[in-house]
């Protein structure tokens, strides 16, 4: 018949609702200030009562999730039925977040709104967002306008034009929007790296003041702010006047990630800056930049946030930092006394594919690390879950953050008991529901098929597909040689392989399209399963298979990180296979990765040996492949040997690494990766 919401006092932690959980977790709860309400609904009426105008806003998300879901649509014939319930709820942690790196793509006003509606939904308080990058700056401000004409826009290699911005309007209109959501928006305005937009469009900021255009790659780059000029400071403030004009949070964030220092190890002004202020190096320049800056920012009544590194050198008075390195940012941070915010990139990453990051991983999150004491655990402020968008433009973002943003706004609202991952799961199939019918266009929640292999009969391969989601259903289909594929087909339980072929394995959750199938290419060569000998141990970061990788009869993908490549470290890769008798060798290919980006380079040189007998060996072949400096081109790079045939029992192949990055590296002199993937014998 009603709903009254109505203000209370903030009540302590009701004990009740925690009597069962263990001390040492009882103690780890750290409510959000006056976001908690309690619900009563029964037959005669829905009673709420908050402290705050954010509580009772909290009420209704859960109101509306007990609501059936065809109400999104407004289309809900009445009456409708919800359980009655007392509810008696508040956050774990304080600070609730996503960040939404609208720069390397750049995001339309509406969707940003959208976003909005979706952490409000989820019971989150903070969007972080990330305004300023090598590849764009997309905030106007008033003072440079060239930060948007020129700083806004990139040439994308095809020669097309790619950019925007939010003008100030739009900014005043987004800021509000979400403070009537109960969410707080922090800008992101990145110091002293990812500015290559601002430096070109005001190349007096840098320490050259060479011109250089927006970037266009993805990556780290070397020209920063000079943090020697006072222009550079100057600069600065004059943004972050405007920035604080427009952005009511107590909180700004500045970046301070991913900066390398060897503009300023050559520049004389950030040298003669050293000498003046007695800093015995870069890093302690650095930490001068992060001081005045946070001091400038305390005088305008505002607090700084940085990424983990701003650590490096000390860390400016009230600085908060937001630990993405892992945990160890966020317990120096607390040992110095200083708050954090959790964004490890083991769970908080959506950018990262499920490989890496699947559902089950974000609902195992626990934003306390382990070595924070447990009367510390307030320096805790609560964790973001990253959304990058280097390779997700604003139509793939939903299928980033969704599922996962299921898991992550629970473990940030209620600290765990213990997480019972598979009734999360069932509750996350309802709710998946509900934003079928808002249009989110979810991803999977992990990946959905895996298959083993096995040596069969005669020389044939036997896959083994295996679903990895209870409700997936699979699907597969198979060429052989150049022909075309054959319809997709059931898969009953081992797909039976005797010639060289092409495998696609799909699957099928709830009716999302189908994503990019399993693949994967078959030879079954002379060498197939037969025993290798290496001379490394497997990297267990990339065994690729295990012993029998290279001769396993499966090709490495184009994804260096697809479970079949095998890697070696700073060394040579060398691997022996026994044909078991003397037969005739008509070719050789070995299979290599190239990525320059990940530190991985193809060998220059492949030598190939034969033996009889394994001891007294003779050289057949060496390919000789030098390499120029290559920073763009990522993927398998093959060298085969061929000609005369050779009779032997044992070839040995050699993939001499270059050990180490090449001058013309970004790292150059750290050690280097050698990926192989497989060796096909003829
Ligand atoms: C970051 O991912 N560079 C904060
Ligand atoms: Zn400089």
């Amino acid at each position: 018949n009603a709903i009254i919401i109505s203000a209370s006092e903030d009540v302590p932690v009701n004990p009740e609702l925690y009597k069962d959980l263990p001390a040492n977790i009882r103690n780890r709860i750290r409510p959000g200030r006056n976001e908690n309400y309690k619900m009563v609904i029964n037959q005669d009426i829905i009673l709420i009562q908050a402290p705050s105008e954010a509580g009772g806003f909290y009420a209704l998300q859960t109101l509306r999730q007990l609501m059936p879901v065809q109400s999104e649509t407004g289309k809900q014939n009445l009456p409708i039925r919800i359980p009655s319930a007392f509810i008696d709820d508040r956050p774990a942690f304080s600070h609730r977040g996503m960040l939404l790196d609208c720069c390397r793509h750049f995001m339309d006003k509406e969707f940003v709104k959208r976003y909005i509606d979706l952490l409000a939904m989820h019971k989150m308080n903070v969007l972080h967002w990330h305004l300023t990058e090598d590849q764009g700056w997309r905030i106007e401000i008033k003072q440079y306008p060239e930060l948007t004409n020129v700083g806004a826009w990139r040439t994308e290699k095809d020669g097309t034009r790619y950019g925007g911005f939010y003008t100030q309007d739009d900014i005043r209109e987004i800021v509000r929007y979400a403070a009537e959501r109960h969410i707080t928006i922090i800008p992101e305005i990145e110091m002293p790296g990812h500015s290559v937009a601002a430096i070109a469009s005001y190349p007096y900021l840098s320490c050259t003041g060479e011109n250089i255009p927006v970037e266009n790659e993805w990556g780290v780059f070397k020209d920063i702010y000079c943090a020697g000029k006072e222009s550079t400071f100057e600069f600065i403030e004059n943004v972050l006047d405007e920035v604080c004009e427009l952005f009511p949070s107590q909180y700004i964030h500045i970046g301070g990630d991913e900066s390398p220092r060897v503009r300023w190890e050559n520049c004389e002004h950030c040298q003669k800056r050293m000498k003046e202020h007695k800093l015995k190096d870069e890093a302690d320049l650095h930490a001068y930049f992060n001081e005045r800056i946070g001091k400038y920012l305390a005088s305008k009544g505002r607090i700084l946030i940085g990424w983990d590194e701003i650590l490096e050198g000390g860390i400016p008075a009230n600085g908060v930092i937001q630990s993405w390195q892992g945990e160890k940012g966020a317990i120096d941070a607390v040992r110095l006394n200083h708050y954090a915010i959790m964004s490890p990139t083991s769970h908080c990453y959506f950018d990262y594919p499920l490989e890496s990051t699947d559902l089950r991983e974000v609902y195992s999150f626990d934003p306390v690390p382990a070595a924070i004491a447990d009367d510390r655990i307030n320096m805790i402020l609560g964790a973001e879950c990253n959304m990058w968008t280097e390779h997700a433009p604003q139509e793939l973002v939903d299928n980033r953050m969704f599922p996962r943003m299921l898991a992550f706004s629970e473990v940030v609202w209620r600290y765990p008991a213990t997480r019972d991952y598979n009734s999360f799961y069932q509750r996350v199939n309802g709710h998946l529901d509900r934003l079928d019918k808002l249009g989110v266009k979810y991803g999977l929640p992990a990946v959905a098929s895996a298959i083993s292999c096995q040596t069969g009969d005669d020389g044939t391969l036997e896959v083994f597909p295996k679903p990895l989601l209870d409700d997936a259903v699979l699907k597969y289909r198979i060429r052989y040689g150049n022909a075309d594929f054959l319809p997709w087909q059931d898969i009953d339980s081992v797909i039976t392989i005797a010639e060289d072929a092409e495998l696609e394995i799909q699957a099928q959750w709830r009716s999302l399209e189908p994503e990019t199938p399993l693949y994967r290419r078959i030879v079954l060569h002379k060498g197939f399963s037969r025993p290798l000998t290496l001379s490394y141990a497997i990297n267990t970061s990339y065994p690729g298979g295990g012993q029998q990788a290279l001769c396993d009869g499966l090709l490495g993908t184009d994804s260096f990180r697809d479970g079949l490549w095998q890697a070696v470290f700073g060394d040579n890769l060398q691997a022996t296979v026994d044909l078991g008798t003397v037969q005739e060798i008509n070719s050789v290919s070995t299979r290599w990765y190239h990525y320059a980006n990940a530190w991985i380079f193809r060998p220059e040189k492949v030598s190939l040996e034969v033996s009889d007998d394994g001891r007294k060996w003779k050289p057949w072949k060496e390919i000789q492949a030098p390499l120029s400096a290559d920073h763009d081109s990522q993927g398998a790079v093959e060298y085969s040997a061929s000609g005369q045939p050779i009779s032997a029992r044992y070839i040995r192949i050699t993939g001499h690494s270059l050990g180490k990055c090449p001058e013309w590296h970004d790292a150059a002199g750290s050690p280097s990766w050698l990926f192989a993937d497989e060796f096909v014998i003829r």
